[in-house]
């Protein structure tokens, strides 16, 4: 499948007369909410990395590290390392891959790296590269306390203070697992990562993403220039912008005759984290760009169709509105359900302080592992409609009843992952609200009834009082 990339600087062109009539206030002050939050969440993070200089040592899963203020270490990752550890136990199950010799490709402190080995048997050995001199002293430090302390030096590591593109592309090494976990984007490190896996039949590449705000359409222009696709900024952006992230590394991928399959995937907070299958194929290469595509929302009913095929239409076919688009994104899934049903094992073994939000966390993801692309913010419909906010039980129900598949997602928590259109939705949610409605005015007439019944008997009661006297 190929695509004329000319098709999306023409949308763009368009869109951008688009989103100029149909920017609603409460969009932009949603956004303006989202944005704060982000920096209230950068502030705590700043605080309690504060902390941490202070205190200097840190425990995390089975390991603890030194933290040393010239060098990075974010405690609110602590759950993204927690389930990237999980998940590179679960690739145990992985057919071919056997024991993993991975790179920790921007290791800072160590502690991915070494999570990664202490807790997992399915992992021979960990080669951390970073490009700061004092991070790589810091890693040597670390692994020597902790592997004197949990493994008697019986796995291997390495430490090598280089660039990562230099390290991959002419290290000399050759990884079937390669972790890219950079400051922003990853897209400058995707190829060399690839290169260095292609050594293998099949390998593993496990990349994080924080420049949510361009992935999510914040900077549409960014994105356009750094992944290549147009991205979405409104309610379905972060699974947009996740799916627009795996479509960059699949087109990176297809030309070196790599096919990608998505493992696990987790957007949360300030980050977007995936893992990939990469098989050496050409079949499994075209295979994949097969599962790309694009995706249209409705400005007026808030409709989501995927599209294999660029041929969007600019207004919806159920109610006649301008569509807002974005693409070319991954289309076909992105969790493994084994794999995920095992993370859900491991966690049970594994003391995490995180535990508990991880069992909810894989419980959602199992569930919308098995449903369509995007879901709906029940929130923001009720926003745009101007209706009362529903809750989600009924709705559930009631979709399950007609017969459509119905999850929640880990994405946002306020949504719905659905094979139904908006118009089923709101079909629902009208229905429910006539019958809260209904009820409301049945217990009005009934309180009504009962306070004329008891002002009858109080003045009958009076009439019988003066009769007496
Ligand atoms: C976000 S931190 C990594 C955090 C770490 N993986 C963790 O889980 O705590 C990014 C690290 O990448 C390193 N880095 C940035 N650019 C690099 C490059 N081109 N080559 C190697 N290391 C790089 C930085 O020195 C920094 O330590
Ligand atoms: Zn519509």
């Amino acid at each position: 499948m190929v695509f004329n990339f000319n098709f999306i600087f023409m949308f763009m062109k368009n869109e951008a007369e688009n989103k100029k009539l149909l920017k609603s206030e409460k969009k932009e002050r949603k956004m303006k909410n989202e944005s704060k939050k982000l920096k209230e969440e950068t502030e705590k993070t700043r605080n309690k990395t504060q902390e941490n200089k202070d205190r200097n040592i840190i425990q995390e899963g089975s390991v603890k590290i030194s933290v040393d203020e010239s060098v990075f270490y974010n405690p609110f990752m602590e759950i993204n390392r927690d389930v990237s550890s999980l998940a590179v136990g679960a690739l145990g199950s992985v057919e071919g891959l056997g024991q993993l010799n991975a790179c920790d490709g921007m290791a800072a402190s160590g502690i991915r790296g070494l999570r990664y080995l202490i807790e997992n048997d399915n992992i021979d050995s960990v080669t951390f590269v970073d490009g700061d001199e004092q991070a790589c002293n810091l890693i040597k430090k670390n692994i020597e306390e902790n592997l004197l302390l949990n493994l008697e030096g019986s796995k291997k590591t390495e430490v090598v203070c280089d660039d990562i593109n230099h390290h991959l592309y002419r290290g000399g090494k050759r990884y079937n697992f390669v972790e890219l976990d950079p400051f922003g984007s990853p897209v400058p490190f995707i190829r060399a990562a690839l290169l260095n896996l292609r050594g293998s039949k099949i390998g593993i590449l496990s990349v994080t993403a924080t420049d949510t705000a361009v992935l999510c359409g914040a900077h549409s222009k960014a994105c356009v220039i750094n992944y290549g696709a147009k991205p979405m900024h409104n309610s379905i952006c972060h699974e947009v912008g996740l799916r627009i992230l795996i479509a960059d590394i699949v087109r990176t991928a297809a030309p070196m005759h790599l096919g990608i399959t998505p493992l696990f995937s987790i957007s949360k907070r300030h980050y977007m984290k995936v893992i990939l299958l990469v098989n050496k194929s050409a079949k499994k290469a075209y295979e994949s760009m097969s599962n790309l595509g694009f995706v249209s929302m409705c400005q007026g009913c808030m409709n989501i169709e995927t599209y294999e095929k660029p041929h969007i239409p600019t207004k919806c076919n159920t109610c006649g509105e301008n569509l807002d688009w974005a693409g070319p994104l991954w289309l076909g899934p992105i969790f493994d359900e084994t794999i995920l049903k095992k993370m859900k094992l491991l966690n049970q073994e594994r003391e995490y302080r995180n535990k508990k939000e991880i069992e909810s966390l894989l419980k959602i993801m199992i569930e919308e592992s098995k449903m369509p692309a995007f879901y709906y913010d029940l929130h923001a419909i009720a926003d745009h409609f101007s209706i009362p906010t529903p809750s989600f039980k009924p709705i559930m129900n009631e979709l399950k009843k007609k017969g459509f598949l119905v999850s929640r997602t880990h994405f946002d928590p306020t949504a719905i992952k659905t094979n139904a259109g908006t118009k089923e939705i709101r079909e629902i949610i009208d229905k429910i609200d006539e019958d809260r409605r209904e009820k409301k005015g049945n217990k009005d007439k009934n309180r009504q009834k009962r306070e004329d019944d008891n002002e009858k008997e109080t003045g009958s009661k009076k009439e019988q009082n003066k009769v007496i006297n």
